[in-house]
């Protein structure tokens, strides 16, 4: 492997590594992707106030998500069919997020199921789960998820219906994947790919298939949303999951301060300001630029975190600064999985924590857990100056 100092080198050999269909999965957002490019150009617009003959020694990144205790405050953010990047990939990036001390959050969407992961690791992970119209399925994945000692629940509430992603449609995107001469052409020049799929059972969708009754075809996401996915959620419903889960719950797919009250009432304990990765209403903001607005309206009374976007420490410190008390790296991390599997996971993890700890010592600041926006410079109407 080459000398990694960037998450961009994961993702150039990612690229080399993995059948095209996957990639375009994770390198897509929805329509023209221009909140997909957004969530990450926009953290290029906060400045850094570099500060100097500051005594710098004694950096920490320490802290914690909803009272648990992190390495530093990045969690690996729940992204679906993670294990047909590289074979068994939940199970590896759960494994390279333990060692290192940071959370790790399952997809409902996974290929490993609930069960493959808890049983391949040591820690307890976080279970995401979507807001679908079946209970007794939505029931049964809060009872698995419970059993499996995992340790907060994430329901999304952004994916009612599905946005729609180019790529994913022109390539029929589908776990296992459908064989079309052009995805079998594409596909057996992955060799390394190729020979570890081989070597596991886990191909489809871990957590669907057997559980989920009246799916017809649970190969892919768009078929699945359309059939079980509830259009008609309210937050009466999300009171219900509520009553589902008795354990620590995080709303995801936060955008809006009136949607970070109702969030706030419905007794989560954290709620992430994310717009999917710019994968679900192009055209909304980046998540960097809605999170001013939701600090000032909720901030005080419940933990905010925020995921879209980050591929950088910066980008964290950034974040940070600005009040979240964690934040989340989903295609950052996929990129080391599928160009190295655990390690890669590790290497993607490795980068963002040095650039956290340098970057921050270098703004003047030792603690992950004293920052404020005095570190950084927004340009004048960042979060919006917009007409009534
Ligand atoms: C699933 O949540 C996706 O965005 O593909």
């Amino acid at each position: 492997m080459p000398v990694i100092t960037e998450i961009e080198d994961l993702r150039r050999i990612y690229k080399r590594r993995v059948p095209k269909m996957f990639f375009d999965y994770t390198e897509s957002g929805s329509w023209t992707e221009q909140t997909f490019r957004e969530n990450s150009s926009d953290f290029d617009k906060i400045y850094l106030r570099q500060r100097v003959a500051i005594d710098m020694e004694g950096r920490k990144t320490a802290s914690q998500m909803i009272g648990q205790n992190v390495s530093m405050p990045v969690a690996l953010a729940p992204v679906g069919l993670t294990g047909m990047q590289h074979f068994d990939g939940e199970i590896k990036a759960a494994r390279a997020a333990e060692k290192f001390g940071v959370p790790y959050s399952l997809s409902t969407m996974s290929i490993c199921s609930i069960e493959d992961v808890a049983e391949n690791t040591s820690k307890p992970f976080w279970m995401q789960v979507y807001t679908l119209k079946d209970d007794d399925f939505m029931q049964r994945l809060f009872d698995r998820a419970k059993d499996a000692k995992c340790s907060a629940a994430i329901i999304t509430v952004d994916l009612q219906l599905l946005g729609q992603r180019h790529k994913d449609v022109k390539n029929g995107l589908s776990a296992p994947p459908k064989l079309t001469p052009a995805s079998v052409a594409n596909m057996m020049t992955k060799v390394q790919w190729g020979l570890g799929m081989l070597q596991t059972k886990r191909r489809f969708f871990g957590n669907i298939v057997g559980h989920a009754k009246g799916v017809k075809d649970p190969s892919s996401l768009s078929s699945w949303t359309a059939q079980a996915f509830d259009q008609s959620l309210n937050w009466d419903r999300i009171r219900e999951f509520r009553k589902m889960w008795d354990g620590p719950l995080i709303i995801k797919g936060i955008m809006d301060p009136r949607d970070a009250l109702e969030a706030l009432n419905v007794g989560a304990d954290a709620i992430i300001v994310s717009n999917h990765g710019g994968r679900q209403l192009d055209g909304a903001l980046s998540s960097i630029r809605a999170l001013a607005p939701i600090m000032d309206a909720v901030g005080d009374k419940i933990e905010v975190h925020l995921d879209s976007g980050i591929r950088s420490g910066q980008d964290v410190l950034k974040a940070l600064a600005m009040g979240a008390k964690g934040t989340y790296i989903g295609r950052a991390y996929v990129y080391g999985l599928g160009a190295n599997g655990e390690q890669g996971v590790t290497d993607a993890l490795n980068v963002i924590h040095k650039e956290l700890e340098v970057s921050m010592g270098l703004c003047g600041r030792t603690d992950v857990n004293a920052l404020d926006r005095d570190i950084l410079m927004i340009p004048k109407g960042f979060s919006g100056d917009w007409e009534e």
